[in-house]
Parts: structure tokens; C-alpha cells; sequence
């Protein structure tokens, strides 16, 4: 007798042989119906009991959550929703699930309420579509790169740099914080920690990746990302995953044109790959649609939205020219932002993102060129002295989903920006040693995987789209 995963079986199909399936009950109807699904696919296996052959203190430990392996002949099904069930011969059950303490019941469980239980969630068809999309979503970015001649590279999780200068890492070290070691004036001595200088998480491998850049031409990172923000939104994570890809002699313009290519290829390749889920979860979206006011409704269902965003160019734009946009715009009823654009130089809000990619332009938009003064350190300054190649890919029921730029290359201008961003430039010799050996034009950018899965999957909240998500107050699991 053959072993089959639900997915291979339904697939394979071998009527009249018998199988033997591993799986965890969904539901157990009239006491002669069993949906089993192993995660292997979204659809459940119908096997279907003869009460009267089997013991009834067996039956009674079938219920919803109890994981069983099952085995008889693969049959074509008589009734309806399925084209083949599997006449049981035998049931062994691996675990029971009291149905009064298994929290996980079929029925309509709100998000909030599963996020309370991310140890279960995954049983439910949700989370599964959006974990089996979130992995084909990894291996599609390793194919794109592996395809393209980059090279995979790891860069620190425990690093004493701070590639964003934002200030928002996690510290970490190994002294003890009741009786830290201190120096003469009374601050706490690093030096004598085990690292031997203060250290925190990585909120980004940029830096480290630019060094790899300059060796190995193009590389990228997918890795762990720390960031100790206590911004409790739909789309931020203390520790979410990044992808950065970082290419020598790239200029700003081919780094536009990689950031394009490449999300429109991870798009089309869920597209292709992840038919059933997708379809799964565009349902859900539309059900959930018909509760909300016309006006929140989204107007693309989730697979025309996708295939929107692979086959039409993203629009690109200067900051300046977008601040031109917004300063004459009415966005909404009542006719203005909530942070109205004053001047140029202004940090742009989500509502501004937002309305220029949902509004404005409907569809995605790359915006480039951004005052120097609210972007980081490294960017190339351009030839005006006032901005800097920087660019920001922007979704639309996202916002920014990708940021990145051409790097400074020319070791004069970084020194006086290190100078002007009050950053010690001791801490960055190494990273100043790439312009002084062999400096070239270089770019790169950061794409939030995270984000990646809200669009594709259509998830509205971040927290949903990570088995286990750490936010602030949150890390149980
Ligand atoms: O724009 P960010 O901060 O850029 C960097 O870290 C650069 N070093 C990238 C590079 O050029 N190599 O972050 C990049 C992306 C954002 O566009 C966003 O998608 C995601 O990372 N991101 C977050 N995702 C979830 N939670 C957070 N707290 C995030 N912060 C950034
Ligand atoms: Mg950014």
C-alpha cells in the first residue's frame, strides 16, 4: 500500500488502489464522512466511514483537530464537491482533540481571534493558503536571483553598525544589566562586554552586502531584520525579513529597472504556482469586501490585481514632481490631506503615497530623486547638491514596498555627509575602504518580504502574513 500526501493523491488519482493518507480532521459528518487535510494542499481528502464496522470508542475520538492516518480504496465519489474519497478500511489515530478544549472549530474564526492562537492558526485554510504562498514566495525571489548571476550571501544578525541610522535597534549584549561594568566617568564600559563594543540586531545587511558588491559584482541578502519601532500598524513588524540586492556598477536608472523586473517576475511566478490559494484567498477578500462601505472596496479581485501589476510599466516619477502632484490635489471629500504638503523637502505620508498610487497614477509608481536631508547617509548625491538617487517603490494597498539607491561612491562626499549626519566616521572604516580600493558606481535596495506577502495574498494586516509575528507586546510564541 502507497503512503500519499492529499495533494499527489488528488493529482495522481490511482482509482481502485489502495492508499493510505496522514492528515488532521476537519470535519466529521453523520459519523460516516471525515475531511482530512495535511496541509499539502488546500483541499481536504473525503474518507468515508462504514459506521458499523468499526468500534464506537474509535469513532468518538474523530473529531475536528484529531490527527489520523487513514487507509482503503481510492473510489470516484458519489456525491458532490469532490471527484474521488477513499473507502476506509482502517483508521488509526494518532491524537485526539477534545472537541470542547480545540479552539480551532469549523466555523468563520475572526483574525484577531487566531492571532491569539498562532500556534493553531495554520490548521485553518487562511493561514495555510497564505503560509503555502509565502513559501513559494521565497523560492521564487531565490530562482529570480540564482537565475540573474547573484550570488546568496549572509550578512551579520549581530553587528555593531547601523546601516539606517534611524536609531531603532535592539540592543544586545552579554553583560548583566543589574551590574554593568562602567568606565571612570561612570558610563557603562562596552569594551568589556563580550563582543568588546556595543552591538545591536541588524536593521539592515546593506553595508555588509555593498562590501560583497565590490568582489563579487552582484549579490543578495534574505535574511532577519530588527527594527525596535513601536509603531503599531498594519504594516510594521519588530523583526521582519528583507531581501537586498546589491549590484556593482549600477547606476540608479538599472536599479529601477531590476527592482521592476524583479517583483514582476515573483508576482508571475505565484500567479502560476499558486493557482488554487490564490483563488482561495480572492475569495475570501471579495466576502469580506461585501461588509465594508462601497467606498473601501477594492477595485480589482486579487488575481486581476496581480496580473495588472505584471503586465503594465510602473510609473516613475521625481520627489519633486510629486510634491507638484499632491501640492495641487484634492484627494479626498474633504478636499485636502491630513498633512497637507506645505514645501518642498517634506517627508512624504503613507496618504500621499497612497493617493498617488491608488488615485492619481493607478498603478504602482517608483519615485526617485528625494531631497537628501530625509533619506540615509550612503546615497549618491546628485549633481543639484540637494538630492540624492534614492528611489522608493510604492504599492498600491501597501505603500512602500521596496526602498533603495545608488550608493555614494566618491570618498570626499561620503566623509563630509558621514560629517553632516553626526555619525562617528571611525565606526565606518571599513565601509570607507571601499572608496579608497577600487570604488565604482553601485546600487542596491531592500525589498520588505513581509510587505511582498500582504500584496500578494491580499492579507490587510502584517501580522498575518508571519507564522509567529513580534510586535510590540508580542512574544509568546
Ligand atoms: O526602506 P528601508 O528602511 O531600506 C533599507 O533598509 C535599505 N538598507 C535597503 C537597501 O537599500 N538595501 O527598508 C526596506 C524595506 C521597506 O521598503 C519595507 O518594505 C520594509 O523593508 N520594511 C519593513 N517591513 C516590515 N516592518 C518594518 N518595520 C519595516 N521597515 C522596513
Ligand atoms: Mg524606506
Amino acid at each position: 500500500m502507497k503512503s500519499f500526501s492529499i495533494k499527489d493523491l488528488l493529482q495522481e488519482s490511482p482509482l481502485g488502489e489502495k492508499v493510505e493518507v496522514n492528515g488532521w480532521v476537519k470535519t466529521f459528518r453523520s459519523n460516516r464522512f471525515i475531511a482530512l487535510n495535511d496541509g499539502s494542499t488546500l483541499r481536504n481528502i473525503q474518507c468515508v466511514v462504514d459506521f458499523e464496522q468499526f468500534d464506537e470508542q474509535l469513532l468518538k475520538q474523530i473529531n475536528t483537530g484529531a490527527a489520523l492516518k487513514t487507509s482503503g480504496t481510492l473510489v470516484e465519489s458519489q456525491g458532490r464537491g469532490q471527484d474521488v474519497e477513499i473507502q476506509v478500511e482502517d483508521i488509526f489515530v494518532h491524537g485526539t482533540a477534545h472537541p470542547e478544549e480545540y479552539p480551532i472549530q469549523p466555523k468563520k474564526h475572526s483574525l484577531e481571534f487566531l492571532r491569539e492562537k498562532a500556534h493553531l492558526r495554520v490548521r485553518t485554510n487562511t493561514f495555510s493558503a497564505v503560509m503555502r504562498v509565502r513559501s513559494a514566495l521565497a523560492f521564487a525571489i531565490h530562482s529570480y536571483f540564482q537565475q540573474h548571476g547573484f550570488y546568496y550571501m549572509h550578512t551579520p544578525i549581530i553587528t555593531g553598525s547601523d546601516a539606517e541610522g534611524a536609531g531603532e535597534m535592539f540592543r544586545v549584549t552579554t553583560m548583566d544589566p543589574e551590574n554593568p561594568p562602567k568606565d571612570e566617568k561612570g558610563h557603562i564600559d562596552y569594551s568589556k562586554d563580550f563582543f568588546g563594543k556595543e552591538t545591536n540586531l541588524t536593521v539592515s545587511g546593506q553595508l555588509e552586502a555593498e562590501t560583497y558588491a565590490m568582489g563579487l559584482g552582484k549579490v543578495y541578502t534574505f535574511g532577519p531584520t530588527f527594527r525596535a519601532e513601536n509603531s503599531n500598524t498594519s504594516r510594521h513588524l519588530a523583526e521582519f525579513w528583507m531581501i537586498e540586492p546589491e549590484m556593482a556598477f549600477y547606476e540608479l536608472k538599472e536599479n529601477m529597472d531590476l527592482a521592476e523586473d524583479f517583483v514582476k517576475w515573483i508576482t508571475r511566478y505565484v500567479l502560476d504556482n499558486c493557482t488554487e490559494d490564490l483563488q482561495f484567498l480572492e475569495k475570501r477578500l471579495l466576502d469580506e469586501e461585501k461588509s465594508k462601505p462601497q467606498h473601501q472596496r477594492s477595485e480589482m479581485p486579487l488575481v486581476e490585481k496581480l496580473q495588472f501589476v505584471v503586465n503594465n510599466e510602473f510609473k516613475r516619477i521625481t520627489y519633486t514632481e510629486a510634491i507638484d502632484i499632491l501640492k495641487n490635489s484634492k484627494p479626498n471629500k474633504k478636499k485636502k490631506f491630513e498633512y497637507p504638503i506645505e514645501e518642498w523637502g517634506a517627508d512624504l505620508q503613507s496618504e500621499h503615497e497612497r493617493f498617488l498610487v491608488e488615485k492619481y497614477f493607478k498603478s504602482p509608481v517608483i519615485l526617485y530623486d528625494y531631497p537628501a536631508k530625509i533619506k540615509a547617509f550612503y546615497m549618491r548625491l546628485n549633481d543639484d547638491e540637494k538630492t540624492v538617487r534614492a528611489m522608493d517603490v510604492l504599492f498600491p494597498g501597501i505603500g512602500e514596498i521596496i526602498g533603495g539607491s545608488q550608493r555614494e561612491e566618491r570618498l570626499e562626499v561620503l566623509q563630509q555627509k558621514i560629517k553632516e549626519f553626526n555619525i562617528d566616521e571611525k565606526e565606518l572604516w571599513w565601509y570607507l575602504d571601499l572608496r579608497r580600493f577600487g570604488t565604482a558606481v553601485h546600487s542596491g535596495f531592500g525589498l520588505g518580504f513581509e510587505r511582498m506577502v500582504q500584496f500578494v495574498t491580499g492579507m490587510g494586516n502584517i501580522r498575518d502574513v508571519i507564522p509567529y509575528p513580534r510586535t510590540p507586546q508580542n512574544a509568546e510564541f
